[in-house]
């Protein structure tokens, strides 16, 4: 509803408040009837209903209900909303203290006006000061065409905050609808995001800039929808079936995760019912070390019960990321996934799992890796598109993490991936290996031919020779000894007692202190 100038004879108290009740009651209108019906034809929620549903009840403090754009050009100056645009202010979720901005597309399509960045700014700032999360609902057809390089001024300082917020606070996005633009660019730099399946896009041009420019022809859904980003390009995190599954993750999301990077995430109440072994987990690995089996198998069978919450399920599935509870307690899970690709590192899973190591440092979340990785995959593929810078992305993230970070190695560890994978020597503090561990710099068959090319050349029976060399290499290094013998694993466990392990082992890290060498900031191969 536009703004009209009140006529109320403003002398007594009763006026008063109706003339503010009349102006609180314009904003909650936003767009208009019309177009919040039109918004809920598509399956989407009003910016007002999403506050809603993410919030702690009768908690949301509204912050600048009655701002409304400066524009003058194009008879801008004739329609102003309140709010103009976008909800923003504070609230609770299961108690704790979040900062919110919830753009409203039923105002200039949620675009971004001066006005509009300087709230979403203001509680930025707020959150920053106070040490909370900032919860982002998305809706916005980027900057508003109409106001020019302002509304593009008004992007950056966004974007500025963001970046001074990472790793200090944690920022969560919701993509709600149609985002492009700039509103792609400010999720781009927070911590997670997460789509709606068919309502949600993310793009920095729509489908009709691509034809003309490209002259490809795609939709909306194929150019940027929640899967597309969630399978092809990484850029979402979760894809969720709808608006309240969405908002269920986040607040889920939010459980693991503390206040600010001074924090500790916070616990939930643990009993142990009297003995931590699990016997189950005696039996996942095959017989055969080149078949596969779920990774999640093993997170699950060892941490507390039902408390996996997996970040990035859609995307580079041969490396599993999460976020989980041991003894009630938060942690990072980074695990090798034998079911795809036989867990190989490639350059997904490498700027996956790295991303996602670097976040729980920042936020003091324990990191725990289950590896069972063959090594790197070859290819020109990998090669030309930089596995090398991509692989370093993640011995960075790791080698450079304070929190205390344990590795359990299932079955295989070879070659660089042995490094990379939170090893003893880039910093871990326990590492701990099963029995049927193969810990060598490779696989036994390509050792053989390597290192006893000549003698397998000369002898009568080729095959013969190769074989009894492979099974030779084998019997040296397929298993965790060698590594055990000299201390790079602490100590080699059976199966079942995964669980009991990491418990007292994470415990006993609880108050470990890193002093890192002095420096402004590295510089992670980008
Ligand atoms: C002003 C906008 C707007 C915008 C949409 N509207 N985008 N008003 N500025 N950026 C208005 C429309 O005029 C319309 O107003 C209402 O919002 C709904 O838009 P529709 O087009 O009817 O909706 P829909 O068909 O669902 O399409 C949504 C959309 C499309 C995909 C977002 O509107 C669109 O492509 N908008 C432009 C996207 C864009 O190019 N943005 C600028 C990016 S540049 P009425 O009055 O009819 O309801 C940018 C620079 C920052 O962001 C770069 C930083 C790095």
């Amino acid at each position: 509803m536009k703004t009209e100038l009140l006529s109320i004879d403003t002398n007594s108290m009763d006026e008063k408040i109706q003339q503010l009740e009349q102006k609180i009651s314009e904003a909650k209108q936003g767009g208009g009837e019309k177009r919040i019906d039109a918004q809920h034809k598509k399956g989407k929620l009003s910016a007002r209903e999403r506050i809603h549903f993410l919030l702690d009840e009768g908690s949301f403090e509204e912050i600048g209900m009655l701002v409304t754009h400066r524009s003058h050009d194009f008879g801008l100056e004739k329609e102003k909303y309140p709010g103009d645009g976008v909800v923003t202010g504070y609230g609770t979720i299961h108690g704790r203290l979040v900062y919110v901005f919830s753009q409203d597309f039923t105002v200039f399509g949620g675009s971004l006006s001066e006005t509009h960045a300087e709230k979403i700014c203001k509680v930025m700032d707020l959150a920053m000061k106070n040490g909370a999360p900032v919860i982002g609902l998305n809706d916005s057809g980027g900057a508003r065409i109409q106001e020019g390089v302002v509304s593009l001024g008004g992007y950056a300082d966004i974007f500025y905050r963001n970046v001074q917020s990472s790793g200090v606070v944690p920022q969560l996005s919701a993509i709600m609808g149609p985002c492009a633009g700039g509103a792609v660019y400010s999720p781009a730099m927070t911590d997670f995001i997460l789509m709606v399946e068919q309502t949600s896009y993310m793009f920095v041009t729509g489908p009709n800039v691509v034809k003309t420019v490209t002259h490809e022809e795609v939709t909306s859904e194929e150019l940027g929808g929640a899967m597309t980003h969630a399978t092809k390009s990484g850029v979402t995190h979760f894809a969720c079936a709808n608006e309240i599954e969405c908002i269920n993750t986040l607040k889920q999301l939010l459980s693991y995760i503390p206040q600010n990077c001074e924090e500790d995430a916070p616990a939930v109440p643990y009993e142990s019912n009297g003995s931590e072994l699990r016997i189950e987990l005696n039996t996942i690995i095959p017989e055969n070390a080149n078949q596969p089996y779920d990774i999640r198998d093993v997170i699950n069978g060892t941490i507390d019960a039902d408390s996996f919450c997996e970040v990035h399920k859609n995307f580079a599935e041969n490396i599993v990321v999460g976020f989980a509870r041991l003894a009630g307690k938060s942690l990072g899970i980074v695990a090798n996934q034998p079911a795809v690709l036989a867990g190989v590192l490639d350059i997904n899973s490498s700027t996956k799992a790295a991303r996602f190591v670097r976040f729980c440092d920042s936020f003091n979340i324990p990191l725990l890796v289950f590896e069972d990785v063959p090594g790197f995959l070859p290819g020109t593929d990998q090669e030309w598109n930089a596995i090398i810078t991509n692989g370093a992305k993640l011995l960075y993230a790791f080698s450079e993490a304070t929190v205390p970070r344990i590795t359990v190695i299932t079955r295989k560890a070879y070659g660089g991936a042995y490094d990379v994978m939170n090893s003893k020597h880039i910093g871990a503090d326990m590492n701990y290996a099963w029995p049927c561990a193969e810990i060598a710099v490779m696989g036994a068959k390509g050792a053989a031919e390597i290192i006893f090319k000549g003698e397998i050349a000369a002898a009568a029976d080729k095959n013969a020779k190769w074989k009894e060399k492979e099974t030779e290499y084998m019997t040296a290094f397929a298993n965790p000894y060698r590594a055990a013998e000299r201390g790079f694993i602490d100590e080699v466990i059976k199966p079942e007692q995964t669980r009991e392990k990491l418990i007292k082992a994470f415990k006993m890290l609880e108050n470990k202190v890193v002093n890192l060498p002095k420096k402004k900031h590295g510089n992670i191969p980008l």
